[in-house]
């Protein structure tokens, strides 16, 4: 797939797992692709890397204007960075729950808020949002996560419906768990690792986990001219965790 050349992506969250990923292949299907992270510093090149917090309007402004300044304009956003939470509602003080919603939902908010003047200009606008199954499945001991990703899925249908006129489109991929860094850090706390990777395995109806690499396709397929009818969708990439 080289569909894609002429086209400038921003993915936020690029700097490892579904993002890193989705930039790559971004890249690999010619567009010319930046990466917004707390730490970009070690993306590789072709990608290049703005630092920003999503959480802070002020760095996202000035990265998401300084990306589009370079790669001469915006086509496409991938709203990815997102931080996890685990645990009930009885779980956590409200810090978290502001912190975590801060990222998953304002971040997006933030980053889009910033992109929109750039993606107006654009032929082949798309925006999309990395949500979770979370958002639908009603996983146990993901209270706070699971509420800022159906947030997220809410968001991107308002999104949608507000900027469909203007020609931009906004999507989101819904993944089941990905073998990412993010799920290492978490079976790296858990009391047996091996068997908390088997349990992880067994609640996805196909056996294994997603890889970054799945998730990505599905998320350039969104941002690419090729879904140019598909805006409001909510694509599951999930081994089958929301149908079967
Ligand atoms: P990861 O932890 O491997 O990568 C996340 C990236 O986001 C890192 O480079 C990190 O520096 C960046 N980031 C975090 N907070 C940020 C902030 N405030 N500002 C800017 N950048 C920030 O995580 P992974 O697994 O690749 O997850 C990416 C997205 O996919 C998240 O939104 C997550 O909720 C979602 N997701 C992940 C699943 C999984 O099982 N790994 C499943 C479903 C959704």
């Amino acid at each position: 797939m080289r569909g894609l050349s002429g086209l400038n992506a921003l993915v936020t969250g690029g700097a490892s797992g579904i993002g890193l990923a989705t930039a790559w292949l971004l890249a690999a299907c010619d567009a010319d692709v930046a990466v917004l992270d707390l730490d970009p510093s070690a993306v590789p090149e072709p990608l290049r890397g703005y630092r920003a917090d999503v959480s802070d309007d002020d760095m996202v402004r000035t990265a998401v204007d300084a990306a589009a300044s370079d790669l001469s304009g915006l086509d496409i956003v991938v709203n990815n960075a997102g931080i996890g939470a685990v645990g009930t509602v009885e779980d956590g003080d409200e810090g978290q729950w502001h912190r975590v919603f801060d990222v998953n939902v304002m971040g997006v908010v933030r980053t889009t808020r910033a992109a929109l003047p750039h993606l107006r200009a654009s032929a082949h606008a798309a925006v999309v949002n990395v949500c979770s199954i979370a958002a639908t499945a009603g996983l146990p001991q993901r209270a706070l996560y699971s509420a800022s990703k159906g947030a997220l899925q809410s968001l991107t249908l308002a999104m949608a419906a507000d900027h469909v006129r203007e020609g931009i489109r906004v999507n989101c991929v819904n993944p089941g768990t990905v073998d990412t860094p993010w799920v290492g850090r978490l079976l790296d706390q858990a009391a047996d690792p091996a068997a908390e990777r088997a349990a992880l395995n067994a609640r996805q109806p196909l056996g294994r986990l997603v890889s970054a690499d799945e998730v990505a396709a599905a998320i350039v397929y969104l941002a690419s001219p090729a879904a140019a009818s598909v805006t409001g969708a909510a694509l599951a990439v999930d081994g089958g965790m929301q149908g079967l």
